[in-house]
């Protein structure tokens, strides 16, 4: 299934309707904040973009992303964190919450299976490299975001490992704030294993 990511789209995503499930009120900002400062249009865009699909993210926190990523009901969201910090009023019909790392529950044939992968954890680089060598190694077909891969050098170590011919910086439609070792930048990766993601970069 080809999918355009098409630069000039993403800001007008519209999440206002999901803001009063966010508890957080820092968070409620977050997520009408500008492609590029922060990744809640981006995700929404993405679901919106895919129909029938399958979502994994890594990191659920607060319920923020797997909220924006909820915006298109036909499509499921499993999210796993280690630690259940899950704050939204009321979870989304489709939205599975999973407490543990996926690996050690044994379920990470959840990512094969995937049309779509969302991480965002710890940053530390290892986690991010055992989730890509598995999904290399069995032959993913989707596509994975990385969140914060300029958040720190461990990070930026592991995205520089990521072949050039799969791999997009693409933190000016992402997250762009932060405060990483290259500067006030998070940063945002997409890795292709499909080759059916085609980026418009039209701004
Ligand atoms: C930066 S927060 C995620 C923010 C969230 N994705 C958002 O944008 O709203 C990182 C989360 O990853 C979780 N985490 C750390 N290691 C993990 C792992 N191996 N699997 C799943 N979650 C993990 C932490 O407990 C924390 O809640």
């Amino acid at each position: 299934m080809k999918m355009k990511i098409v630069y000039s789209e993403i800001n007008n995503i519209d999440l206002s309707a999901l803001v009063t499930l966010i508890t957080r009120l820092d968070h409620r900002g977050l997520l009408l904040a500008p492609a590029g400062d922060e990744h809640y249009k981006l995700l929404g865009y993405i679901s919106l973009n895919l129909n029938n699909a399958k979502i994994v993210e890594l990191g659920t926190h607060n319920g923020t992303s797997s909220t924006a990523l909820s915006i298109n009901i036909s499509n499921h969201v499993r999210t796993y964190d280690i630690r259940d910090m899950y704050s939204v009023r009321e979870q989304p019909n489709n939205v599975t919450r999973v407490i543990g790392n996926i690996f050690d529950l044994n379920e990470q044939h959840h990512l094969l299976e995937a049309d779509f992968i969302f991480l965002d954890t710890a940053h530390t680089g290892d986690f991010e490299m055992q989730v890509y060598e598995y999904l290399r190694d069995n032959k993913y077909n989707g596509f994975i975001i990385f969140d914060d891969i300029l958040w720190s050098d461990e990070m930026i170590n592991f995205w520089d490992k990521i072949p050039n011919d799969i791999k997009y910086d693409i933190t000016s439609i992402g997250h762009g704030k932060g405060l990483g070792p290259r500067g006030n930048v998070s940063g945002t990766g997409l890795v292709d294993f499909s080759g059916n993601i085609e980026l418009i970069r039209n701004i």
